[in-house]
């Protein structure tokens, strides 16, 4: 039953993820400003999920800066190949992490946090932010808010 119910939450999430794009999408299209952009990303992830933290990371020199957030206080300053957000900035690659007591050096910002996705947002070859979003339940963050989270990335 738990895995049955597993797959209607994914059918659900996918169809609420589907909806959301092309507003998205019309929300952040005529404005050029990135960090505005990010700042109603943030918003409308936060709003339309319950989600524990949603936001950016912006890369400044050798380390990650933090940027536009909806959620609790977080480490303004994280260092390349630190943590998930670190490392989905050195790999160039999403990272998704089910159980983040099970991720080395993952670094928590908040105790509630349990899973945990990290998206680089790359141009030119380079990272130039990353996405954050961490979940209080475990195994909450998967591959269908994977998918959503980098059609975000690619439209900023
Ligand atoms: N957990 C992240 C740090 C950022 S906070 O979750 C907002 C990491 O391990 O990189």
């Amino acid at each position: 039953l738990a895995e049955e119910l597993n797959i209607l939450k994914n059918i659900s999430k996918e169809q609420k993820y589907q909806e959301l794009l092309p507003q998205i999408e019309a929300l952040i299209s005529d404005e050029p400003d990135l960090i505005a952009n990010m700042a109603n990303v943030a918003a409308v992830i936060k709003t339309a999920t319950n989600y524990l933290w949603a936001g950016f990371y912006l890369v400044k020199g050798e380390e990650l800066v933090l940027g536009p957030f909806q959620g609790s206080i977080a480490c303004a300053r994280i260092k390349k190949g630190n943590g998930v957000c670190g490392v989905a900035w050195l790999s160039q690659e999403t990272q998704i992490v089910p159980d983040v007591d099970a991720f080395p050096g993952h670094i928590a910002c908040s105790g509630d946090s349990k899973s945990e996705i990290v998206v680089p947002g790359i141009k030119n070859g380079k990272v130039q932010f990353i996405l954050d979003v961490d979940s209080s339940t475990i195994n909450e963050l998967d591959a269908t808010d994977a998918r959503f989270f980098e059609q975000i990335v690619e439209l900023l």
